[in-house]
């Protein structure tokens, strides 16, 4: 049976739903806007695919991870289909490439709403938003390189600077099968510290080793490391994309127990963390490679590699380095109307016609009631249409920022007048 939510509670965003209200949401325009502008100077397109996927698209890639097994939205359809809310975004664009077999490297970024019927807290809610990109069907190196070369650019565009990037390499296959026997001998000799986590130990060793829990912290450092079971093959890959890094002079630090929350991960892996955030959310991105995943889903031989960084985190790091406000409110006009009428109506869509942002009051306010709502829109001119110089076939201005006199502009010349304004002001 469902939970009837209590009356006061139906107007609520859902438990750990955020609502983004303007001007805030101006800060999302402009973060995405930026993104969007760094994956295309990095040759990417924008790849959308639905909210909702098959259930199995997401249970193929996490088995063994809380994320699919207890924290996903799932549900069945009014065609009886098993239906899941996506709670990250890597599956759905490996099965829009396995569905439509684009050309290899395909290169795709998106923007999308994630669901993780998580604990909330600051940083972690049960609905985030990310940015994200993938290169599928090419192992090289160098795509590594460029991969986290993007996301680093983007958060130094945005302005952060208290960011470690954490590197590390979870090998091939042969490496993990090697590693994991290792980890699962190591586990069993400490039973005693495991306890009741050993089952989950013995399923998934790897995922035992990025836990948070104070009481295993000993036990974590002495962990054997992956690094030291690598394959000749991965240890030269994972050498090509430190050197890589290097070269654009981006500093790392090599993780050995980063290993990531998704069962698909294989080779190169990497986190960006802030060090202005509460350290149990510090991650404000993270990705690497999954050789596999395409072929565990039916489709070709494609190794991949991409990142996802939360929206919501990247603007709590902008908070806490002060950077990255929300741009001042903006418009070119606001039309004060004391007689206009339609033609106030006609004059604001000429306004716009010409790419001006304009507004204005509604509702036959008083004068200096509109006067007061120019102010406080940010407008850079009001513009008055009164009777009397409605009757002399003009309109008053007046430039909001500065002290000048209002000017009167004949009413056909006003909207080449402010665009004339704006072009001069912008060059
Ligand atoms: P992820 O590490 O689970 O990876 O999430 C990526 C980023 O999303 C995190 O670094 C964090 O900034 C943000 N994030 C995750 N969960 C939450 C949450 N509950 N609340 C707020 N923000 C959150 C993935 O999702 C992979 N698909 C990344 C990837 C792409 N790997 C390869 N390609």
């Amino acid at each position: 049976m469902p939970r009837m939510p209590a009356d006061r509670d139906v107007i609520r965003a859902p438990k750990g739903m955020l609502d983004v209200l303007p001007p805030e949401s101006a800060r999302w325009t402009a973060l995405v806007t930026r993104f969007a502008s760094w994956a295309e100077r990095f040759g990417y397109g924008l790849l959308l695919t639905p909210i909702v996927e098959h259930y199995e698209v997401f249970a193929r890639v996490g088995e063994t991870t809380d994320v699919v097994r207890k924290e996903m939205y799932d549900f069945v359809d009014r065609g009886g289909r098993r239906l899941a809310l996506r709670p990250e975004g890597t599956a759905p664009v490996v099965r829009a490439f396995v569905q439509h077999r684009p050309a290899t490297p395909w290169k795709v970024w998106y923007l999308a709403p994630n669901f993780r019927a998580e604990q909330p807290q600051a940083g972690r809610y049960r609905q985030h938003w990310q940015l994200g990109a993938e290169v599928i069907g090419i192992d090289d190196p160098d795509v590594d390189v460029e991969m986290i070369a993007l996301l680093w650019e983007f958060s130094a565009d945005l302005g952060l600077r208290d960011v470690r990037l954490l590197l590390n390499s979870m090998g091939d296959a042969e490496t993990r099968a090697r590693y994991r026997d290792v980890l699962v001998a190591y586990w069993r000799d400490h039973a005693d510290v495991i306890g009741k986590e050993m089952e989950r130990a013995e399923a998934n060793p790897l995922r035992i080793l990025d836990s948070k829990r104070a009481d295993w912290s000993d036990l974590l450092e002495r962990a054997p490391q992956l690094g030291e079971y690598l394959t000749d093959g991965s240890a030269a890959h994972f050498a090509l994309v430190q050197e890589g890094l290097q070269a654009l002079g981006i500093p790392f630090e090599i993780a050995p127990r980063l290993v990531r929350g998704f069962d698909y991960y294989t080779s190169t892996v990497f986190e960006l963390a802030s060090g202005a955030l509460d350290a149990a959310q510090n991650a404000i991105g993270g990705g690497g490679r999954y050789d596999r995943l395409a072929e565990e889903m039916g489709g070709p031989v494609a190794p991949s590699i991409g990142f996802g960084t939360g929206i919501e985190r990247l603007l709590l790091a902008c908070d806490a380095e002060g950077t990255f406000p929300a741009p001042a409110a903006y418009l070119d006009a606001y039309v004060i109307d004391l007689a206009g009428h339609a033609d106030t109506v006609r004059l604001l869509a000429e306004l716009r016609a010409l790419g001006l942002s304009a507004d204005r009051a509604y509702g036959g306010r008083s004068a200096k009631k509109q006067f007061a709502a120019a102010d406080r829109s940010g407008a850079r001119w009001a513009v008055i249409v009164g009777a009397d110089e409605m009757s002399r076939g003009v309109v008053a201005v007046r430039d909001l920022r500065v002290d000048d006199p209002q000017k009167e502009v004949r009413r056909e010349h006003i909207a080449a007048w402010l665009r004339e304004r704006k072009d001069e002001s912008s060059s």
